[in-house]
């Protein structure tokens, strides 16, 4: 195959090694060892599926195109790219060799090529940059990152001749015992000169135990310099293949996390039982306590102090604000708010600045007015509520009629009793006050008393009558 006219001069040679980045990232493999229904690749890292990963590191590089291999066959894959990078359909699963080799004559780039695996999510890009760095300084035709492992078992292992220079890469199943001792491993990130690598990769035989084409036989047909970087951070190339690894992966990049984030001034009082999401941000001198969890896509502002036991998925809170054993998903919280313990705070909620909310209280899909408080033992679902309202303890909305779900409004400064039933759809006109007890059935004017209960009684004289039928039936039975 002809690949470049002119490959044999220094002005090419340069291009070839200076030229726009391909990053080619391989992830449609079947992801056995999994034993999922999910593909391996979307399994998440820290809240972001692991194929993602590899996408964020190869930005880094500012490549000149990104291209993913992928089986068209597994669900849901195009939707986690988000139109990020294309994609390369690998219809069979012949191999990671065979996964390249699907890549078509337009994108077979005669300049550096990088090759990653999407089941190495802890790869960093700046390991990428200073690969593609030594690759451009060696003019080597393919560069290798290499890690040392205590405990190699699973990875290829790098062969070198005795006076060190590397030759080759033995698969775990195809190495000799002798070879299983090495503990210098192959981490799957390739840096290869465009020109060597594609006419190789036509020479990729399946002769080995697992009759796939293996990548990493490549390395060996290829004419030219090999060089090896050898990673500083050996924890940085793991592969995941299994939910073990899944989940040590999850660990390591939960220290990461927490340690940016204390890096940037965040205090994390038990990294130990604190798990924060990777597209997650908090603000400057915000506390979060132990056994918490901050997931999705959330953002914390600053000096707010959140947990013990706290999980908020997907939301937004300001500053200033206190969450404490409560559970907030995808809501919407401004500043100076506090929370808490024991509250739920479930979709479409919104809290304006100042609001109270106190304990064992359930908000669904609701807007609360600044200043406002629901304190105690409360239910609000599909309300309007204005601001400084007091919502009194045990008082719920009845928004759900069996059929539909209707909205309460209740408007600015009104003081709502304890145990006030509102059967919505219904509204309460600002200022207006309703009655301890009350069912409220229909609209209530502003600055009114809504009063809806039975009238007490008093029963004079009851417990000195009911004592003297007990003694007196006692008496009988004597
Ligand atoms: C591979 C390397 C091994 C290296 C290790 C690092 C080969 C032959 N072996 O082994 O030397 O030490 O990674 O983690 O390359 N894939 C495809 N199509 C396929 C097969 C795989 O796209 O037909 C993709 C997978 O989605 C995965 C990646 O290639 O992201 C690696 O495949 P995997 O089967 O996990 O390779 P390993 O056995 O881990
Ligand atoms: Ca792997």
């Amino acid at each position: 195959m002809r690949v470049n006219a002119s490959a044999g001069s220094k002005q090419a040679r340069l291009s070839e090694t200076r030229g726009g980045v391909t990053v080619v990232v391989l992830a449609a493999g079947k992801g056995v060892r999994m034993n999922s229904r999910i593909p391996k690749v979307l399994h998440p890292v820290a809240g972001r599926p692991m194929l993602l990963w590899s996408m964020v590191a190869a930005r880094v590089l500012d490549p000149e195109r990104t291209l993913v291999v992928t089986n068209p066959s597994q669900d849901g894959i195009q939707a986690a790219l988000n139109g990020e990078g294309q994609t390369v359909p690998q219809r069979e699963q012949l191999g990671t060799g065979h996964a390249l080799s699907q890549v078509s004559a337009e994108h077979r780039t005669t300049g550096p090529v990088i090759v990653l695996y999407a089941d190495a999510p802890l790869l960093r890009g700046e390991t990428l940059k200073r690969l593609l760095a030594e690759h451009r300084a060696s003019e080597a035709a393919v560069t290798l990152l290499t890690a040392m492992l205590d405990d190699p078992r699973g990875y290829g292992r790098i062969i070198r001749a005795r006076n060190g220079v590397f030759r080759r890469i033995v698969e775990e199943k195809d190495a000799s015992d002798a070879e299983k001792q090495i503990h210098e491993i192959n981490s799957g990130v390739y840096c290869f000169r465009g020109r060597d690598l594609w006419p190789a990769l036509q020479k990729l035989e399946n002769k080995n135990r697992a009759h796939e084409y293996y990548l990493t036989d490549v390395v060996a047909l290829i004419k030219g310099k090999l060089d090896t970087m050898l990673v500083g951070d050996a924890r940085e190339i793991l592969g995941i293949n299994d939910r073990r690894q899944l989940a040590q992966a999850e660990h390591i990049m939960r220290e990461r996390i927490l340690d940016d984030l204390m890096l940037r001034g965040v205090t994390i009082t038990d990294p130990g039982s604190t798990f924060v999401d990777a597209d997650v941000s908090i603000g400057q001198d915000t506390v979060i306590h132990p056994f918490s969890t901050i997931t999705g896509h959330s953002v914390v502002g600053q000096d707010c102090v959140l947990g013990p036991m706290t999980q908020i998925r997907d939301s937004t809170l300001g500053d200033g604000c206190r969450a404490e054993r409560s559970h907030l998903e995808h809501v919407k919280i401004a500043s100076n708010v506090a929370i808490g313990p024991f509250s739920r705070l479930r979709p479409g909620t919104e809290l304006a600045e100042g609001v109270h909310i106190g304990t064992h209280t359930e908000i669904k899909n609701s807007k609360i007015g600044a200043g406002s408080a629901v304190p105690h033992f409360s239910y609000l679902g599909d309300a309007v509520v204005g601001a400084n309202v007091n919502i009194g303890a045990g008082s719920i909305t009845a928004n759900w009629d069996g059929f539909e779900k209707n909205v309460t409004e209740i408007g600015d400064g009104v003081y709502v009793s304890c145990d006030t039933i509102f059967v919505a759809p219904v509204r309460v006109g600002s200022d207006a006050t309703t009655a301890a007890d009350t069912v409220v059935t229909k609209d209530v004017p502003a600055g009114s008393l809504a009063i809806g209960r039975a009238d007490m009684k008093i029963v004079e004289g009851y417990t000195a009558r009911r004592r003297a039928r007990r003694n007196a039936s006692k008496a009988a039975k004597k």
